[in-house]
Order: structure tokens, then sequence, then C-alpha cells
């Protein structure tokens, strides 16, 4: 169902939109009337069936295939959403690779590479292509998916968990920077909310932390979806540089 405020003729891309939390973004940007290029890397039938979705609900969309990380692929990329919808003026930097668990003692400098390919450089790459379209239209919106775990400090995860405050970083900086030309830099910081890859998780462990939240329970893709639709949208005009989680309050002390 289109909502009553609808950003017409505006781009929105999602990185890494093929299943999981991205799908769900790029289905909620289409909802508020963005047309939504849904990047995906390997999973080409998966981002087919994202753009089917969001077609049937009589939103905008296609699939653009991409390794964000790649300098070549992301300029690739850019051109090729640029010819086929139009400039992008919403960038959604949510794409991931594997997080492993990896305890100190067998950490290689590598694991932290391979997260921060994703979280800062994916991004950089990414924004830098995006500026110009942004900067003549006097309006962006940047939102990077972080983590809670920056607040939790999760053990044998620090790769990852040092690759997501890095994004907390340049989230902050770039708003900074940004800010004069009306583009806002937000992040928003899900839980734990569990997709595809999470599928063979025990239920009793999913229970336990739905009822270790002061929401009492496990929070959905959908709920992802509505806070990056909202800092995708003209009514979040001023707010930047800001992290914003969506964890059911499980950091809030
Ligand atoms: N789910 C959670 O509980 C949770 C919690 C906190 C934060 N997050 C964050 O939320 C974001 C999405 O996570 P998720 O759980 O939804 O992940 P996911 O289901 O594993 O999906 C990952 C997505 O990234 C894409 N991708 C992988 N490598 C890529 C590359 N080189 N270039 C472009 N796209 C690539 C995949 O595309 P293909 O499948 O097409 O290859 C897929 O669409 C991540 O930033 C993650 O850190 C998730």
């Amino acid at each position: 169902m289109r909502h009553k405020e609808e950003q017409v003729n505006r781009i929105a891309l999602v990185t890494g939109a093929s299943k999981g939390l991205g799908a769900a973004i790029a289905a909620r940007l289409a909802d508020t009337g963005l047309a939504v290029a849904v990047n995906y890397h390997r999973d080409r039938s998966g981002a087919e069936a994202v753009v089917k979705q969001i077609r049937k609900a009589e939103g905008m969309a296609e699939a653009f295939q991409a390794d964000v990380t790649d300098v070549d692929g992301v300029k690739a990329l850019i051109e090729a959403v640029s010819l086929r919808m139009g400039a992008p003026t919403v960038l959604v930097n949510n794409a991931t690779g594997p997080q492993p668990f990896i305890p100190i003692e067998r950490q290689e400098w590598r694991d932290y590479q391979a997260q921060l390919d994703f979280f800062l450089k994916a991004p950089l790459l990414l924004v830098q292509r995006v500026l110009p379209y942004m900067k003549s239209a006097g309006f962006g919106r940047v939102i990077n998916i972080g983590s809670e775990v920056v607040e939790l400090g999760n053990a044998e995860f620090s790769h990852y968990v040092a690759a997501k405050a890095a994004m907390l970083g340049i989230t902050r900086s770039w708003a900074n920077e940004l800010g004069q030309y009306g583009i806002t830099v937000n992040l928003v910081a899900p839980g734990w909310i569990p997709v595809k890859r999470h599928e063979g998780t025990p239920q009793s462990e999913l229970d336990a932390y739905g009822a270790g939240l002061p929401l009492n329970r496990m929070g959905k893709p959908d709920e992802v979806g509505d806070a990056v639709a909202f800092l995708a949208s003209e009514r979040s005009g001023f707010i930047t540089g800001q992290r914003i989680a969506v964890n059911g309050g499980k950091t809030l002390s």
C-alpha cells in the first residue's frame, strides 16, 4: 500500500537487498514512493523476487548486480542505476559479507579488512559516486546500517565490532561535512533481527533473547525498514549524524 506522502521521482539505492534486512528496507522505501535500485551480489533470483514483490504492490524497482566492495563494481553500478532509473539521492549502505566469530588468538588482519571492506570501503566508494547527484539536487539521504554490537562489545567479534564502530565514525564526520548541501547522514543500528541466515537457530535461543529486551520480543525486518524509510523522507530533514537503535530497547541502559 502506497503512503500518502510520496517521494515521486526520487531514486534510492539499497546495497545487499536480495534478502534479509536489505530486502525489507527496499520494500518499505518503495511503499513510500521511492523508486528503488535493488543491489545484489550473487543472489540474482532473490533480488528479482524483491523487485517482483515491490512491483506487485505498485512500487518501482529494478535489480542491479555489483560487488560494492570493488571500485570498478561501484562505478558500473552507479552508472547503470543513473542510466536505467535516474540519479540516486538516497543511499542505504546495508550489504554485509560473512560475519564469523573468531577468538583473538586466531584473528588475522585480513579478518578486520574483510569487515572494513563492507562497512567503510563500500560506503566511501558509493558516497563518492552519488555525491554529485545529491549536491546538484540540494537533497541527499545517506543511511548506514550499523549494529548494536558497538555498544555491546560482543566477544570474539572485535573485527566486526570495530568495522561497525568505524561506520558510526564516518556517519558523524560525513554529517558535519555534507549538511551544508542539504544532505543528511544517519545510522540505523539494529539488534538481532532474525533473517534467512539465522534459520536453524533454536527457538529457545530466540525466545530467551526476546524475553531479555524491554519490549519483550524479537524485532522484525520491517521495523528496520520503517526507521530507514523515515530517515529517507523529507520529514527527517533536521536529523543528521545520529545513531538510531532499532533493538527493542536493549541498549537503553
Ligand atoms: N540481521 C541482524 O540481526 C542484524 C543485526 C545488526 C546489524 N545487521 C546489519 O544489517 C545489514 C544486513 O544484514 P542481514 O542480516 O540482512 O544480512 P544477509 O541476510 O546476510 O544479507 C546480506 C546481503 O548483502 C549482500 N552482499 C554480500 N556481499 C556483497 C557484495 N560484495 N556486494 C553487494 N552486496 C553484497 C548479499 O547479496 P547476495 O546474497 O546477492 O550475494 C545480501 O543481499 C548488515 O549491514 C548487518 O551487519 C543485521
